[in-house]
């Protein structure tokens, strides 16, 4: 009985976790995938992750705005970070876990 509810609890848990998965975007797994290149290093003069004073004057333009250029591109930065395959959600996703650190 006690291997039973284990398997069920187990079972529901899982569930729980595919729920979730979708309907967030994992914006940590994007950056890695689609910012990070750039974001990291700073390479074509991206703003680097964490770097308050390169993100500071971005992040009063307000989050609306970075989502926007994020999504169509500013300046060196090619919209949706060159993978048109993401979906707005992940980039925005990917844009919150990128100015996190500075907000
Ligand atoms: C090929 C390099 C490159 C990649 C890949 C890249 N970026 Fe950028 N990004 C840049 C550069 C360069 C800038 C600075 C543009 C400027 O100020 O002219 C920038 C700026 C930004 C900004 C600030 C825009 C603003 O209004 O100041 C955001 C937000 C951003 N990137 C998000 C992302 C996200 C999210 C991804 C991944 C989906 C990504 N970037 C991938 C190069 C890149």
């Amino acid at each position: 009985m006690k291997k039973l509810t284990a398997a069920l609890f187990a079972g529901t848990a899982a569930l729980a976790f595919a729920a979730t998965a979708q309907a967030e975007a994992d914006g940590e797994a994007v950056y890695n995938q689609a910012c990070m290149a750039c974001h990291m290093t700073g390479a074509a003069g991206a703003p680097i992750r964490g770097d308050a004073d390169a993100w500071s004057a971005r992040v009063e333009q307000g989050i609306d705005t970075l989502y926007t250029h994020a999504i169509e591109g500013f300046g060196a930065m090619p919209p949706k970070g060159g993978q048109m395959g993401l979906s707005d959600e992940e980039v925005q996703a990917a844009v919150d876990f990128l100015v996190e650190p500075v907000m």
